[in-house]
């Protein structure tokens, strides 16, 4: 008999409510799978405070190792202040894919449930955040002027990602997100590619379909429906995974991963919630489920799916935290669902 062997993951709890929803998560895994090696490193604002950087090298370290990470919440300044950590594990470990599930996990009266995914480009775009100041009449910082980038290698990257994906998962439509009616180039090579690369290698495979991000958005609105997976650049992908978080039971409920050749990074979607942190009623579950695509990813379907399971029951039982409109604490959602693990 073969013996798998057991998973080594690099954690990072991050700030403000992430140590919170951390210690959730390894409460549920103590039982769930209790032969993680957890490394315990740190990233963020405190990572600042602590060792001079947000990104300290033995966080690198450490997910150069095990290929695999999972973060909570890191808080980064508004304007100056350092880089945001996570986007330098995106560039340094090329984590070109962002991958979004959105699905409604609570009951609601008689509308059928929505179940999207959003693919986004994670490495160039508006985040490449190459900005500087010039300056305009007196004011010598009166421009501010970003420089970015989309590649043709880059948009083929995460389209054949996103194509792929669609296929192993056997999603019905891909609606190909994009701005080429004003940044003809920028957004316009994004469209190209993903035309070129359905023609030739996806024709059939799936519904295809183009559209405008303005509209989109407001379409995800109106008929979200009429969606099944959705890939665009990078900062598009952001704002509208946000939207379809928000469509799905709130930023509580929202997972997300960094997916790159070598190593994948694992995050709920939410911020460092400054406004709740330290009093315990956080959320946890979009760390775990974002840790069930950790499992999905490392093949141990087996476990996501019986945490995913547990989440589900452990929901329609009503253990609810505030912002799902219950009373339930941190930890009391994370030992529900423990004793719900099947
Ligand atoms: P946020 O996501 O932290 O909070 C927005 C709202 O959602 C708040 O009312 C918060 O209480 C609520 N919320 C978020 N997660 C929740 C959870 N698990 N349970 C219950 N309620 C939850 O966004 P905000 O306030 O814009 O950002 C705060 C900080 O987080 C900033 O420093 C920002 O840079 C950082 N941030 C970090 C991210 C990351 O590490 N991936 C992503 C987004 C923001």
């Amino acid at each position: 008999m073969t013996t798998v062997p057991p998973l080594e993951i690099s954690l990072m709890p991050g700030d403000g409510i992430g140590p919170e929803i951390t210690d959730a998560l390894l409460h549920v895994f103590s039982v769930l799978e209790p032969e993680v090696g957890w490394e315990i490193v740190p990233l963020g604002l405190r990572a600042h405070e602590e060792h001079g950087d947000a990104l300290p090298p033995q966080t690198i370290d450490s997910l150069r190792r095990t290929g695999l990470g999972l973060k909570g919440p890191v808080q980064t300044p508004l304007i100056g202040g350092f880089r945001s950590p996570l986007v330098r594990l995106r560039e340094t470990f090329q984590l070109y894919a962002n991958l979004r599930p959105s699905r409604h996990w609570l009951p609601r009266d008689g509308a059928p449930p929505l179940d999207l995914v959003v693919v986004r480009e994670n490495t160039e775009g508006l985040y490449s955040a190459m900005e500087t100041h010039a300056p305009a009449g007196d004011d010598p910082q009166g421009l501010a002027i970003a420089t970015c980038w989309n590649s043709r290698a880059g948009s083929e990257r995460i389209l054949r990602f996103a194509f792929d994906y669609a296929l192993r998962h056997g999603r019905r439509k891909v609606t190909v997100v994009h701005k080429a009616n004003v940044l003809k180039k920028l957004s316009g090579i994004f469209l190209e590619t993903a035309r070129q690369l359905h023609e030739e290698a996806y024709r059939g495979a799936f519904e295809y379909e183009e559209m405008i991000v303005d509209a989109c958005a407001m379409k995800l609105v109106m008929e979200p429906q009429r969606f099944d997976l959705l890939v665009s650049t990078n900062l598009f992908g952001d704002i509208l995974s946000d939207l379809t978080a928000g469509l799905t039971g709130g930023l509580g409920m929202a997972p997300g991963a960094n997916i790159g050749r070598e190593v994948a990074l694992f995050e709920a979607v939410h911020g460092s919630a400054p406004d709740i942190a330290g009093r315990g009623i956080a959320n946890p579950v979009a760390l775990l489920l974002s840790a069930a695509l950790l499992l999905d990813h490392a093949g141990r379907t087996a476990s996501a799916l019986r945490l995913r399971n547990a989440i589900a029951l452990t929901l329609r039982h009503g253990v609810l935290t505030p912002d799902l409109g219950g009373e339930a604490r941190c930890m009391d959602m994370a030992q529900a669902i423990v004793t719900r693990l099947v």
